[in-house]
Formats: C-alpha cells, structure tokens, sequence
C-alpha cells in the first residue's frame, strides 16, 4: 500500500517539541532508523524472505562414470555424469530443494543440423531422468525443450538458409517434450521461444496421456550476452553461428514481455518465467502484477560468473553478494528462482544463516 507522505508531515510539523532539542539534534517525529537498530527488529519488520522452497537447481549433465568436470567459466559448478547427478539430486532432496533442471553437455559427434539427438528417447537428459526419478523419486525434475544442445550450429531450432524456422522446429519441439514426459520429466520447459509452442506442447502432451506435466514457459526470454558461461558449459558456444536475436527478444523491450506472457498463459502455461534476472528485474515485477501468476526468474550462469568472478578476486564478498541477489528477485515479485547458487544458499539457509 502506498504511504501518503502528506500526513505524517503535517503530523510532524504540528507536534510541538516539548522541550528544546538538544544542541546539534534535529526535531524529529519521525525516524526510519529506529526500526533497524536491532537485528530483533529488523527480522521483525523483514518484508520478503527467501527459503529453500524458492530453489531451483539447474545441473550440467556429461556422458560417462563418476565425472565430475569443471565448467571454467562458473567457479564451483560442474558437468556431472548420471551417476554423480543422482547424488546431488540425493544432497537436494536432503537440502529439501523441490525440484532440479536439467542440461545436457552433448557429445560434438551427436550434434547434426537438426538436433536429431534431441528425439533420441536414450539420449543423456532422459537417461537421467529416469535414473534421477527412480532413485530420488520426490524431487521434482524440469527439463528444457530447445535444441541447441544438440545442432551443429547452435541454434534452437532449424536453420534453413540462415532463418531459424518457426512451425517446423515447433513440430520437433512437442516430439522431445513427449520424449522428456515418457523418460518421468515433471515439468517441461520450452526455451527456445518459438511462436506458438507452449499450445502445441499442450496439445501434444495432453493427447498422449500426460496431461498432469507441468509447463514452465521461458516465457520472457532476452537475448543476453549474460548466457555465454552456459553455452560453454553445454558446449553450444563454439558451435553458435550468429546470434538468438531473431526469437529472443529484445533487451530494450518491456511491454512485449507482457505480451509474451499472455500468449503462453493463453496457450496454457502453468508457470512463466523471466530471463536473465537481475538485470530484468523491472520485468519480472510487472509479470507478477500483471498476472499473479507462479512466476520464476532465472539467475543465468554469466550472473553467477560475475559474482564468482569478483568474489575469486577478494573484489566483494561473494557470500553475502549471493544472499542479496537472490533476496531481490523474491522483492521483485518472484515465487521461485533458477539458480546455480542453489545447493550454497540450501546450505546457509539450514544453518539459519541468510
Ligand atoms: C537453451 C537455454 C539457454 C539457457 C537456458 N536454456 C541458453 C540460450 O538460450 O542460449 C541459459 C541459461 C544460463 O545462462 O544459465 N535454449
């Protein structure tokens, strides 16, 4: 509710000092302060508060046993093979973190011009949904549809003559999200921002039996130079010809998020989410007080490079620099967030220290 600052100003002005302030002190009615002086009362007048029900952890999957390889660009993060996984969606369902998302690091010798890898049902994200699913049953499990991590140029969806297509890579689209439901995926979540697909991905899942599959529509998607430690870590940077720039949007637009959002609530997204974070975060609030939907923003990998990176350096204190950031997006409006510092804040919180 908005404070109308005539009032207490009038009040001030009216309330005669009762004796003289002491030297130096300003005849003050009204101090802002006075609620802070104690941690006491600062928890008590705390507006928003962060748990670990806000979490969700995206992991980089490799092929092979017992790997874990460092992803360079993201300090502390690694590509994790299917067994090595299990065990961290074993650490997170003890974290109580409700749910995981899922990335495939992708063989180069898997990757073709069609991402045909994508609609292999033994492929590597499957293969761990299924493993995941079955030996830590209660955690939730989303799993990105798109196909740059399996084209050989990158892009997420099909390139013919240089225009990513849009109804045909919609088509392929709802293929790997039945693929992904039938392997024990919990949410879908399309982001490659074609037209239409969060209705077709309905249709589509509905028509095969899965119509209780959750769908988390990336649904304000920018393109961002804030991806790039990501796209190394699924290996689509090398790959990546040109840019995003034709499906994702564009950094200077705020109302055509809104419309983004109401086409895939229309087409029956259960959940939006808004990407990257911190830097959008005007949008995210308007989302939710637009909408009042479950509303997610993702904390991309290039701004947890940056707060690793400058933590590394002794430069800020990469600790307090996490809990900060991630306070803001649930200021902002949101219900939940995607990020790599998730297991860490998990940590702090059930120390009752954030
Ligand atoms: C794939 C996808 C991307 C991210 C999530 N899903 C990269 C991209 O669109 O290029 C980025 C996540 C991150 O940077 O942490 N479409």
């Amino acid at each position: 509710m908005a404070i109308k600052f005539g009032r207490p100003l009038e009040r001030l002005r009216s309330v005669p000092a009762e004796a003289e302030a002491p030297a130096g002190r300003l005849d003050l009615a009204i101090r802002p302060r006075r609620n802070r002086r104690a941690e006491w009362s600062r928890r008590m007048v705390r507006e928003h508060a962060l748990t670990t029900d806000d979490l969700i952890w995206p992991l980089f999957l490799v092929d092979g046993v017992n790997v874990r390889a460092p992803v360079t660009s993201m300090p502390d993060v690694e590509r994790l093979s299917i067994d090595q996984a299990v065990r961290a969606a074993d650490r997170a369902a003890k974290l109580a973190i409700p749910c995981l998302a899922l990335f495939p690091y992708t063989d180069p010798s898997k990757r073709d011009d069609d991402g045909s890898e994508a609609l292999n049902a033994d492929n590597l994200v499957c293969r761990a949904v299924r493993a995941i699913k079955k030996e830590v049953p209660d955690i939730g499990v989303l799993c990105d549809v798109a196909l740059d991590p399996y084209t050989s140029h990158g892009h997420d969806g099909l390139l013919r003559d240089g225009v990513i297509l849009n109804d045909e890579t919609v088509a392929v689209l709802v293929r790997q999200a039945l693929i992904q439901a039938e392997a024990g995926c919990d949410i879908i979540a399309p982001s490659d921002m074609m037209d239409g697909r969060v209705g077709a991905i309905r249709n589509g899942l509905d028509g095969k039996g899965f119509g209780d599959v959750q769908i988390m529509a990336y649904a304000a998607k920018y393109a961002s130079a804030f991806y790039g430690p990501f796209r190394d870590a699924v290996g689509s940077n090398a790959a990546l010809t040109g840019d995003k720039r034709t499906y994702q949007m564009d950094p200077a637009n705020a109302d055509e998020a809104l419309r983004e959002v109401e086409l895939d609530i229309a087409e029956g997204a259960d959940m939006v989410m808004v990407k990257p974070g911190l830097p959008y975060l005007d949008i995210l609030a308007r989302v939710k007080d637009t909408f009042g939907m479950p509303t997610f923003a993702y904390q991309v990998s290039g701004e947890y490079a940056m707060i690793m990176a400058a933590a590394g350096n002794g430069w800020l204190d990469g600790d307090k620099a996490m809990t900060e950031s991630l306070i803001a997006f649930k200021r902002a409006g949101a219900d939940g967030v995607l990020t790599y510092f998730a297991a860490r804040i998990a940590e702090k919180l059930k120390k009752g220290g954030a």
